[in-house]
């Protein structure tokens, strides 16, 4: 295991009803003047952004507030709240949403107090986000776990998707009720559950030796994720499903499973460019491209990709050609992404080989880095693209 600092400051506010408890929160971690952030609409249609706003008005909390953030959130929505929240004096970001709309408020958080262009902190001119305004999340999604995470993911105004981070856009505080997630649509489900299974992914499959405590807290992450994966296509409303998969979510990337070990990311540094091309959402992405990463990773270490095979899927161990374990496991993966109805190649979701070059570009546009398991050049890129198509 290698040496590690974790600080994980966020106050976890679970179950039912807990959206009601928001303004006690706010008040609690300090904001006097809230700007509320959600994203499409569906907080309005489901009744959530009422009872948000009814307790903030509980506790005489002020606030203002700035919808419309779109899924793989955008700059342009982002300087239009930093220009709202200097102008009203806010003091406390209040997403209401999934990923998107946290990290879009994130965005937000750190540009508020931050001299020059925000975008700074995306592009790798600042590359740690160290003062930020405290970020409160309701959070309607099980997926990304941005409500206890270090990151925020936007798209420039051209259309690169780039990843800002810090200790300091950890959220304060997160609410989380599972019943919240009942009203999303299957796909969004299908897309967050292979998301956390993803994060799990991008942290197994590491070159770091002897790391049996995260290695088995990710793997009951995963066999939890292909249980409850069944459980919730079949039944949208089971409770106990939703609030497995809601707490697995936050827990697969704030990190406790990642500490002392290297982590790849390739795949999602990959993806980032099928959502900005095609408009998929994030998980669906990583559901496409994570076989054909596995099929050219699994070389490096044949016995870390047996036992994910074997642990994880059931996969029974072929001692003679660990091999065959490996790529039955990959087939194993494909089918449980087909079980929830999401897609399995680039095609499906109306990409073409025409585009890779163009997706190439973009992936190393001012950013050279990508994976650690496999390092990726521009070659292996356009590789595993052309390989999940
Ligand atoms: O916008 P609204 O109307 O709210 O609808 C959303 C959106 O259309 C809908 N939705 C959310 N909760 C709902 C609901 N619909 C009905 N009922 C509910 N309870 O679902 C759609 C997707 O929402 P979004 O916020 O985009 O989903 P997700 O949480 O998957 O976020 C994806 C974004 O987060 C980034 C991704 O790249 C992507 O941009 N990530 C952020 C990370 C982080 N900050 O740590 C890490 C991840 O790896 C990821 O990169
Ligand atoms: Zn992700």
């Amino acid at each position: 295991m290698e040496n590690f600092t974790f600080y994980s400051p966020t106050y976890f506010q679970f179950g039912r009803d807990t959206e009601n408890m928001t303004g006690q929160l706010v008040k609690k971690f300090g904001g006097t003047k809230v700007m509320i952030h959600y994203g499409g609409g569906s907080v309005i249609r489901s009744g959530l952004l009422d009872r948000v706003k009814a307790s903030l008005e509980a506790e005489n909390i002020p606030y203002v507030v700035l919808g419309g953030a779109q899924p793989n959130p955008r700059a342009e929505l982002v300087r239009e709240g930093i220009e709202i929240a200097r102008k009203e004096g806010v003091d406390f970001l209040l997403p209401v949403g999934g990923g998107s709309t946290i990290d879009s408020a994130k965005g937000i958080a750190l540009g508020v107090v931050y001299d020059g262009d925000f975008w700074d902190f995306y592009d790798g001119t600042c590359p740690i986000v160290t003062k930020a305004l405290p970020v409160g999340v309701v959070l309607t999604i099980a997926a990304t776990g941005s409500e206890a995470s270090t990151d925020s993911v936007v798209t420039s105004e051209d259309n690169l998707k780039r990843c800002a981070e810090g200790d300091i856009l950890r959220p304060v505080f997160a609410v989380m009720n599972p019943e919240l997630t009942m009203t999303l649509p299957e796909y969004q489900t299908a897309s967050g559950i292979t998301d956390i299974m993803a994060h799990c992914m991008e942290r197994y499959f590491t070159k770091t030796k002897e790391v049996e405590i995260t290695d088995r807290l990710l793997e009951a992450i995963m066999i939890t994720m292909v249980k409850e994966s069944r459980r919730l296509i079949a039944d949208p409303k089971n409770y106990e499903a939703r609030a497995n998969v809601m707490w697995a979510g936050t827990i697969a990337h704030n990190n406790l499973t990642g500490v002392g070990r290297a982590q790849d990311w390739g795949t999602h540094h990959l993806e980032n460019q099928l959502s900005t091309f095609y408009k998929c959402s994030h998980g669906a992405g990583l559901g496409i491209l994570f076989p054909s990463w596995m099929r050219y990773a699994y070389k490096n270490d044949v016995l870390r990709f047996a036992q994910f095979a074997n642990r994880v899927f059931g996969v029974q161990m072929n001692f003679e050609n660990p091999e065959e374990t490996v790529l039955t496991g990959i087939e194993k993966y494909e089918e449980w992404i087909k079980s929830m109805h999401l897609p399995t190649t680039i095609t499906e979701i109306g990409g073409k080989e025409e585009d890779i070059p163009a997706m190439v570009d973009d992936m190393f546009n001012g950013a050279p880095n990508h994976g650690n398991f496999v390092k990726l050049t521009r070659e292996i890129a356009a590789e595993i693209y052309k390989m999940a198509l």
